[in-house]
């Protein structure tokens, strides 16, 4: 026997997308469930994004967790660039006026499950098999396992917030769909160490050795990666081979101040750009990495996760409080013009950034690119604006 529920909104996955979604529903009166496939510490455990634009803060103080953040966050108002060797500062704030925080993606993650919780809002971890049905009628369904128990959860509306990976995508028919992709030849290794950073602001490294980035997440708790080979085992990778393999990257002062030590963690993703449209399918919503996949250079996926969740939930509020569908079905289109221009940024600054090919050329380019960029106030705000986050 299927046990069988109710809900207004059943959200597929609890990373930051369904979690922030869920938390602006329920303030708003909108009953919904979250399912996830992992454990809630698995999902914990993920060491992904570091930077939040503005926008993303704006959204997580509207969901009532953003006391944490406040208080532990870095407010970052410049970001450094080193180009073999040498290093250039480029200010938010003179550019823009904005700024960015450093806050990790385990922390904002931490908050939104610990502000679910609060409310009593139902999660349910270790959803297995999850499957949608009937999404193009007016009742769907979302059929899963969990506590060794077959069950359904009937509702009005289904939001995809399952990541790349997830079933959501995967549900729609091929022929309703167009992807997007583009795939580069490299992944970043990761390490995150209990070391003091070795600057107050991120240095985006390009260096004939490969692409470097020094990142943080507390004054005393480093974020660090460097451009590898897919074919990498993490296992080959030893603490001390990263070191060595970062510090020629840097330049002389960053060398001198960098603090080496055991990593905590330490992992490798592919970089990737892919982009499914739309982003509606009949009563299915697609939102986050589920429907967009950027290359972590700009520091873009998680902000568009969130811009995704505003623009989707406004348009859950409006249906059920104002009885209208006009912000259900703008919200493709309104969600994939901001995605494009993220799309855009970061690929463009993975390809100034990276040694992608051993071409000259390519390599003389780069360098022309970047030294436009430090002479042009146009060009420091044109990267500044993309930085810190277009507006909506
Ligand atoms: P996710 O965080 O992927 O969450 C999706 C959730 O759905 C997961 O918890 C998953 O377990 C669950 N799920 C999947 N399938 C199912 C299913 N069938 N049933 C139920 N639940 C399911 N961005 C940056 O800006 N900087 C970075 O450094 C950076 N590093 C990254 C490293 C990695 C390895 C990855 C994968 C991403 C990284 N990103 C980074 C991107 C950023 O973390 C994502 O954009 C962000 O997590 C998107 O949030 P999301 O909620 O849409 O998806
Ligand atoms: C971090 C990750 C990014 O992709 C990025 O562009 C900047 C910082 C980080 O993990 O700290």
């Amino acid at each position: 026997m299927r046990i069988q529920t109710r809900t207004q909104v059943a959200i597929i996955g609890a990373g930051p997308s369904g979690l922030l979604l869920g938390q602006l529903l329920h303030k708003h009166g909108i009953d919904n469930v979250i399912l996830e496939r992992q454990t809630g510490e698995y999902v914990l455990g993920r060491v992904r994004a570091g930077v939040i634009e503005q926008v993303t803060i704006d959204l997580l103080d509207e969901a009532g967790v953003g006391a944490r953040m406040h208080a532990d966050g870095l407010v970052h108002e410049g970001v450094q660039i080193c180009v073999d060797g040498v290093r250039h500062r480029i200010s938010f704030k003179e550019m823009t006026g904005k700024a960015v925080m450093v806050y990790g993606q385990t922390e904002i993650t931490k908050d939104l499950m610990d502000g679910r919780a609060a409310v009593g809002a139902p999660t349910i971890y270790a959803a297995y098999d999850v499957a949608l049905h009937d999404i193009s009628s007016e009742k769907p369904r979302v059929t899963f396992r969990a506590d060794g128990k077959e069950q359904e959860l009937l509702c009005d509306f289904i939001a995809g917030c399952d990541g790349f990976h997830g079933i959501s995508r995967k549900t729609v028919a091929p022929t309703a769909i167009t992807a997007h992709e583009r795939v580069y030849p490299l992944g970043w290794l990761g390490v995150l160490s209990d070391t003091p950073p070795v600057s107050d602001e991120l240095i985006y490294v390009r260096h004939p050795l490969g692409f470097a980035l020094c990142s943080m997440r507390s004054p005393t708790r480093s974020r660090y990666y460097i451009q590898c080979s897919l074919a990498e085992d993490i296992e080959s990778w030893p603490d001390e081979r990263f070191w060595e393999e970062l510090k020629p990257r840097l330049d002389q002062e960053a060398r001198d101040r960098l603090v080496t030590g055991p990593s905590i963690e330490k992992s490798i993703a592919p970089l990737r750009s892919f982009v499914a449209e739309p982003m509606r399918f009949g009563r299915l919503f697609l939102a986050g990495d589920a429907a967009h996949i950027v290359p972590p250079t700009g520091a873009k996926g998680l902000n568009l996760a969130a811009s995704d969740v505003r623009y989707l939930s406004q348009a859950f509020i409006e249906h059920y409080a104002e009885k209208s569908d006009a912000g259900l079905d703008h919200y493709s289109d309104r969600a994939l013009a901001r995605v494009w221009k993220a799309e855009r940024f970061s690929w463009w600054m993975t390809m100034l950034m990276h040694r992608i090919s051993d071409n000259s050329f390519d390599h003389k380019i780069q360098l022309a690119e970047l030294d436009y960029l430090f002479r042009s106030k146009a060009a420091m705000t044109v990267f500044a604006e993309n930085y810190v986050g277009l507006p909506y």
